[in-house]
């Protein structure tokens, strides 16, 4: 196992020793020490040949396992015909990639992009137009509600409605135009519409804020007051969309159908950036050529790996899976719940877990998971999140809950805690 130097921290400041590692890395992350050679299905070799159990799945972008074969196969074969085109032409994966999608959304149209930061950059734009061309709201006066604690992506516009003082401090002058209530909140929500509100942008469950679950009548709330005050609920599913949370999109628990989905993450089946924003006619059909763009948006490769994606998505065995191993994961974590554990949420396979803070930071505690070669992620404090690949066997979550519980035990206690 390789390790960084002590001393280089998540919040390195200028002049902070550089990763003695990555030096030629922009340090912009603080990873855990184990450096990946291979991995295959829910296992990742390091490049002494170590395995460890992924728990995190590239925070859910790799639903389907590592190189899921069905995947691989779909973009060697495409890799043998045609890459990229730019849309100034056609190619003929990107129709039959977007009717795919649009109908497992239960809508018309796909605006293809790449990441999912562009795919929330785009929502944000189809809705201001939307609310411009349909609506009649003034222009340049167009609102966006968004949640407290939300984590839509990292561009200069996304980050200045964020409350996450990491994400947002140092990259001012922030974009104007968002209005943010706390989440889980219908009361807030309702008085923050007005009548230059175009939508109401959320995560159905907030990943990066802890797998945060809102109460049960907030989603179908949001998707009252949306249809009563004639805005648009856009949902990003980029995080726990496409199998993660037992169903295809995590807005079903509630019986909630979003007027736009926002998709990224496992759309890309692990292999590459593959983004999606999903809508009907009358929201999508906003913009016209040469209006927005992404040069490669859609391209044959992405179309084919994203296609291969939802096909496999379509008979609901992924989602079973997810859901019938995260009643087993959320059994086992609840177990640990006063030993150790504050709390734990989530839904499917896909957990936060809020430690007992007396055990040191939720990092220092994925770095001592990791040595038990179980890897984790942090979000806050002393938060984990787990969203293991959703081909992670019963018996693979139990081995891996064995080595949280011996990481409970020993984990060193550093401060009082009542
Ligand atoms: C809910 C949500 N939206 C958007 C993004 C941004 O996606 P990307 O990192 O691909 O830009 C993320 C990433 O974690 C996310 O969790």
């Amino acid at each position: 196992m390789t390790r960084t130097s002590p001393g280089t921290g998540t919040h390195a400041s200028a002049g902070a020793p550089l990763d003695v590692v990555e030096p030629h890395v922009a340090q912009n992350y603080s990873p855990i020490p184990v450096t990946a050679a291979t991995a295959e299905g829910a296992w990742i070799t390091d490049i002494d040949g170590r395995r460890h159990l992924d728990c995190l799945g590239a925070y859910s972008a790799v639903n389907f396992g590592h190189r899921h074969p069905r995947i691989v196969a779909a973009a060697l074969d495409q890799l043998a015909r045609v890459t990229l085109t730019s849309r100034a032409f056609r190619s003929d994966r990107l129709e039959p990639f977007c009717a795919a999608l649009a109908s497992l959304c239960g809508k018309d149209m796909v605006l293809p992009m790449n990441t999912g930061a562009e795919a929330v950059e785009s929502g944000i734009k189809v809705a201001r137009k939307w609310g411009y061309d349909v609506k009649g709201v003034p222009d340049g006066r167009a609102t966006i509600v968004v949640a407290s604690g939300n984590f839509h992506g990292r561009t200069t516009t996304i980050v200045s409605f964020s409350d996450d003082p990491e994400a947002r401090a140092g990259f001012g002058p922030y974009t104007p135009g968002f209005v943010r209530v706390p989440f889980g909140d219908l009361a807030a929500l309702d008085a923050a519409i007005d009548e230059n509100t175009v939508a109401v942008l959320l995560e159905p469950v907030q990943g990066e804020a802890g797998v945060v679950v809102p109460p049960d009548d907030y989603l179908p709330g949001t998707r009252a007051l949306c249809s009563e005050r004639g805005v648009l609920f856009i949902a990003d599913e980029i995080q726990s969309g496409l199998g993660r949370t037992g169903r295809t999109f995590a807005v079903e628990h509630w019986g909630v159908e979003p007027d736009v989905y926002l998709l990224g993450k496992a759309l890309g089946g692990g292999l590459l950036p593959v983004s999606a924003v999903v809508a009907d006619h009358d929201v999508l059909g906003v913009l016209h050529p040469g209006q927005h763009g992404s040069t490669f948006g859609g391209n044959p490769l992405a179309a084919a790996v994203g296609h291969t994606v939802v096909d496999m998505l379509a008979d609901g065995t992924w989602q079973r899976r997810a859901a019938e191993l995260g009643d087993h994961l959320h059994a086992r974590l609840r177990d640990f719940v006063g030993n150790g554990v504050v709390a734990v949420r989530g839904l499917g396979l896909w957990a936060g877990i809020d430690l007992d803070p007396a055990l040191g930071t939720g990092k220092d505690f994925c770095l001592r998971l990791s040595e038990r070669n179980v890897l984790a992620k942090d979000t806050h404090g002393s938060t984990l999140r787990l969203a293991p690949p959703l081909v992670v066997t019963e018996s693979e979550i139990d081995w891996a809950m064995d080595r949280f519980a011996a990481t409970l035990r020993q984990a060193p206690v550093t401060a009082d805690h009542d």
